[in-house]
């Protein structure tokens, strides 16, 4: 598989073939999504909830962040690999957003990043586009923002609040954006902003009507046990399949079938342990 390129997301949009993103926050997980490729792996701040535990994204440090995305990009060969710029990295000033930005591809090893917010961040995605790090924008439901928004709730219900949005995709599209992330908006809107752009846009809880399909890697497979909100599906149920696996593991050391001797254990060399003795 060839290696997604800016320019090949934007004939994916040309030619109305879905594009598909999931996120990734380890190696066996990157590797997982370059076997079967998406088109984008996204080392989504969800990692601050689904993989280190902490009760929301707002935890998550550049350095953790860091951290989780040099192991993805050792696991990534075809997808366009994007990670999120953790919050308040961004929220100082236009030139600490930059040198975020560049952090995340210089020591992180990903090729582009993702902001949350409207017309708060067009200048970060002017000066991030500008200096050569692609941007993906990100509107709606903006998790960084839940004690704000009180709570993580649909965005884009009244006709205000659908405008507003739609100001905001065009703004970040001005802006350089190479793609937009349209969080938990409704289908009709989803589907209006992506007809009113010229980039890409990469649906989670918008509808069929978006350029894409992002999900969090757990909840797609399963695995997480939290809140499930109406646009998760679950592709696979992995957690299952875990609780299986520990449960046979455990009864049989306990009961004294793990490890059988013959089949995996190891041999001393033949006469040795006569002479051992
Ligand atoms: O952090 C994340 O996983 C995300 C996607 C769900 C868009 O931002
Ligand atoms: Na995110």
């Amino acid at each position: 598989h060839k290696k997604t390129t800016i320019a090949n997301l934007l004939a994916l949009r040309a030619s109305k073939t879905p594009i598909t993103v999931l996120t990734a926050y380890d190696y066996p997980t990157a590797l997982a999504c370059s076997a079967h490729p998406v088109d984008i792996t996204l080392v989504g701040d969800s990692l601050a909830q689904v993989c280190l535990g902490y009760p929301s994204t707002t935890r998550l440090t550049l350095d953790e962040m860091l951290h989780h995305c040099r192991a993805v990009a050792r696991g990534t060969s075809s997808p366009l690999l994007v990670a999120d710029m953790p919050f308040g990295t961004y929220a100082a000033g236009i030139s600490d957003g930059v040198k975020a930005g560049v952090r995340l591809v210089q020591e992180g090893h990903v090729e582009s990043v993702k902001l949350e917010g409207g017309e708060e961040v067009v200048e970060h995605v002017r000066a991030l586009t500008k200096m050569g790090v692609p941007v993906m924008g990100h509107i709606g439901l903006l998790p960084q923002r839940h004690v704000s928004l009180s709570g993580y709730r649909v965005q884009g219900r009244t006709a205000d609040a659908a405008i507003k949005l739609l100001r905001a995709a065009r703004a970040l599209e001005d802006a350089g954006a190479f793609s937009i992330v349209l969080e938990a908006m409704p289908n009709l809107l989803g589907a209006y902003i992506t007809e009113n752009l010229r980039v890409p846009t990469i649906g989670i809880g918008a509808g069929p009507g978006t350029n894409g399909q992002v999900l969090v890697w757990d909840d797609m497979i399963g695995t997480w046990s939290g809140h499930k909100p109406r646009f998760v599906r679950h592709f696979a149920d992995v957690r299952k399949e875990v609780a299986r696996g520990v449960a046979g593991y455990v009864n049989a050391v306990k009961d004294g079938t793990f490890p059988d001797p013959d089949r995996e254990g190891y041999d001393m060399d033949h006469g040795e342990w006569e002479k051992f003795l």
